[in-house]
């Protein structure tokens, strides 16, 4: 069978150079690397310690020094930026090395952004080990740290030389990052046709080693990453608004994120519950028919039946979300603008809209939570 083997994609960016991703197994990855001919003298592997007790027997063939750095959001910060640039130094790391980054989406973004600026830029490639990091951070060519409140604001476009996903990584992750990493997902299959009818055909979902083993999931995978290099490809650097619509419930995401302060719902989360209620918006707006409405919650529903969700926002006015997306429409660009569903496959952005609409949109989320 096709998954048996391998998969890959070939992106050639305008911009910046060519970035292949492989579905395949970590055992294969040297292989690979010697295949695509990169020309390296030396391998640095950066990763957690936890992931590399997990899975060092799996590096075995690779010949490579290892640094390990914190897990969590506070490595995202200047002072691991510094720290790091001091380690290469000590290393004697120059643009001949190839750096590995083998973990989820925070050592990404951290990790890449230096090796985008270490000596004007060096070569790495992502291994993504988180479901979110495989789907989504690991694409794109998006890095950054943290700034004071400020999430993800110093950062640069820069594309790693590879990225390579072997989906069985997922097995040891928590049902909690799984569902972090189904948020994106989720948003794909609004995004994208192809990935609705692929989810919305599977009967049952689970989460278990056989759903991560399953042909289903290699698939969805894929196509989830296809959607957001093709979307990328036309908008390298957040230029012409199109890269826009994979912002698809992350307005009132990371609203609901900033009004509990980072504490009660993990990102997948909220973007599940923003996905609900900018979906919601739409179709107050009469941008949604009332059929893809229920198409998107069908779905939705669906894969979330097993899912408990804080009722902690309930205990938050409406008005305080809002002010919470003004708050972060003010610091990044100046009036409401959301991504909002038209139909399934078909996103836009839309502009100036009223308050009243967002309010009920929140309204409706909370009702929602309340009912589950
Ligand atoms: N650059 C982008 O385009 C982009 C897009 C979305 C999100 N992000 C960023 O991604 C970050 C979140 O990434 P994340 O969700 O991958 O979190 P993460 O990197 O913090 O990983 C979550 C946890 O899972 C553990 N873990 C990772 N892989 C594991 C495995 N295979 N088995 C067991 N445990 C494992 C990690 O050690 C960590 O504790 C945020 O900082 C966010 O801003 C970036």
């Amino acid at each position: 069978m096709f998954f048996e083997n391998m998969k890959k994609i070939k992106i050639q960016f305008i911009e910046q150079k060519n970035v292949i991703v492989y579905i395949d197994k970590l055992e294969n990855f040297l292989k690979i690397l010697n295949k695509e001919k990169f020309s390296y003298t030396k391998l640095l592997l950066i990763t957690h310690k936890k992931l590399w007790y997990i899975y060092k027997d799996r590096f075995e063939n690779i010949k490579s020094k290892i640094l390990f750095l914190s897990e969590g959001e506070k490595i995202k910060s200047f002072e691991y930026f510094k720290f790091l640039c001091k380690k290469f130094l000590d290393l004697k790391v120059d643009r001949k090395y190839l750096v590995l980054i083998f973990g989820g989406g925070v050592l990404g973004d951290l990790v890449g952004f230096v090796c985008s600026t270490y000596m004007r830029g060096i070569n790495y490639v992502q291994i993504p080990t988180t479901l979110l990091a495989m789907v989504d951070s690991s694409i794109g060519g998006k890095t950054a740290i943290n700034f004071y409140k400020y999430k993800n604001f110093v950062g640069s476009f820069y594309q790693p030389r590879m990225i390579f996903c072997d989906t069985s990584l997922l097995k040891t992750l928590s049902e909690k990052e799984i569902y972090n990493g189904l948020g994106e997902i989720l948003k794909y299959a609004i995004i994208n046709k192809k990935i609705y009818n692929l989810l919305n055909f599977k009967k049952n979902f689970y989460i278990s080693d056989d759903l991560i083993d399953s042909k289903f999931f290699k698939n969805i995978i894929f196509e989830c990453i296809k959607t957001k290099l093709e979307i990328v490809k036309k908008d390298e650097k957040e230029t012409k608004c199109i890269r826009e619509q994979l912002n698809l419930g992350h307005t009132i995401a990371h609203a609901i994120e900033s009004a509990t302060g980072y504490r009660i719902y993990s990102h997948g989360e909220a973007v599940i519950l923003g996905l609900i209620a900018e979906s919601f918006l739409s179709y107050k707006l009469k941008i949604l028919s009332d059929y893809e409405f229920e198409r998107i919650m069908f779905l939705v529903e669906k894969y979330l039946k097993d899912k408990k969700f804080d009722k902690a926002l309930l205990k938050i006015s409406k008005e305080k979300i809002f002010k919470f997306i003004q708050y972060d429409k003010k610091i990044y660009q100046k009036n409401l603008r959301f991504a909002l569903p038209i139909r399934i496959g078909e996103v836009k952005t839309v502009e100036n809209i009223e308050r009243s609409s967002i309010i009920k949109s929140i309204f409706f989320l909370q009702q929602w939570i309340k009912k589950r």
